[in-house]
């Protein structure tokens, strides 16, 4: 009997990318299921039931849906943050989670540098702006999104410096990036901070006021990570001390907070309506295609790659 597949996204894949992405697993001779756009939990809970593996966005994969799909052997996140996976219950039950590191950074580099361009020119009001060139950009974490805005940053003339504790020095210097000692050292040297890291326990509510505090006039923050980074309180904090600083993110907070930037900061403050920076036709076909192969790899062959849950 034919292995069955199921595509689950809840924020769908452009037309194109879904059509090669179902191409793939059908040429491996999967039975494909498509759940796109779906509304209610209990419609992902029923299309887990019997399928061997599947592929989602930032769909929510708990313990609930892993418990109700008996037959499940791989999920693959296609994409980069895999936060929204329960991964050591998937362990017990002895499913692997895969992601697709780095196949969306581009489309995530760009949306920073046009989100920055859009707030330095006043959201386009007509009134003179500035200019990104010779600004200074931190890159708070240099992992394949970080490292992507660096090249983007460095066409528009920026001078860029990273912090990440879990890369070498000698690695951003190859890039032509200034390493910084302490995530402080790069909140004070930067006109510009954009923020790459995941959310775990350490990093959720890091970004508060003793940070952003420490930003140079005019400092802007990008946020394009997880919206859980950001510690809410303290950033309406600093938007309501300093009239010079400015938050631009695509991961809107709570609605009360939201709210309040809107209303109150709205000409320092931008948020786009929805989650945006993996959702391009470029990164949905390399995401997508990447994860259709990692399936076909795994499934016919038994190849483990970009495992996030051993
Ligand atoms: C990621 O972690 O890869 C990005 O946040 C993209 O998420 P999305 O697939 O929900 O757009």
């Amino acid at each position: 009997m034919a292995k069955k597949v199921l595509l689950a996204t809840v924020k769908p894949f452009s037309p194109t990318a879904r059509d090669q992405v179902v191409a793939i697993l059908e040429e491996a001779k999967y039975d494909v299921q498509l759940l796109e756009s779906y509304g209610d939990k209990s419609e992902l809970l029923a299309a887990v039931a019997d399928v061997h593996a599947m592929i989602i966005r930032s769909d929510k994969i708990t313990a609930e849906v892993l418990d109700a799909a008996k037959e499940l052997k791989l999920v693959v996140r296609a994409g980069s943050g895999h936060d929204n996976v329960d991964g050591p219950h998937a362990k017990e039950k002895g499913v692997l989670v895969m992601n697709t590191p780095g196949q969306n950074s581009n489309a995530v580099a760009e949306l920073v540098l046009s989100m920055m361009v859009y707030m330095a020119r006043g959201k386009f009001n007509g009134k003179p702006g500035r200019e990104l060139r010779g600004k200074t950009l931190g890159i708070h974490a240099y992992g394949y999104v970080g490292k992507a805005v660096t090249t983007v940053a460095k066409g528009f003339g920026m001078k860029v410096c990273a912090f990440d504790p879990f890369v070498d020095s000698a690695a951003m210097e190859a890039d032509g990036v200034t390493p910084m000692a302490t995530a402080e050292d790069l909140y004070k040297q930067c006109d510009y901070v954009s923020i790459h890291m995941p959310a775990t326990p350490k990093t959720i509510n890091s970004i508060g006021k003793d940070l952003l505090g420490l930003m140079p006039e005019g400092g802007t923050l990008i946020n394009t990570a997880r919206a859980e980074v950001i510690n809410d309180p303290e950033i309406v904090e600093v938007m309501a001390a300093r009239p010079d600083f400015r938050y631009i993110t695509d991961i809107q907070p709570a609605p009360e907070v939201q709210a309040e930037l809107t209303d109150t900061y709205g000409d320092r403050y931008f948020s786009t309506p929805k989650k945006m920076g993996a959702q391009t036709l470029e990164a949905n076909v390399n995401a997508g295609l990447a994860a259709a192969r990692q399936i076909v790899d795994f499934l016919d062959k038994g190849v483990e790659v970009n495992v996030v849950n051993r």
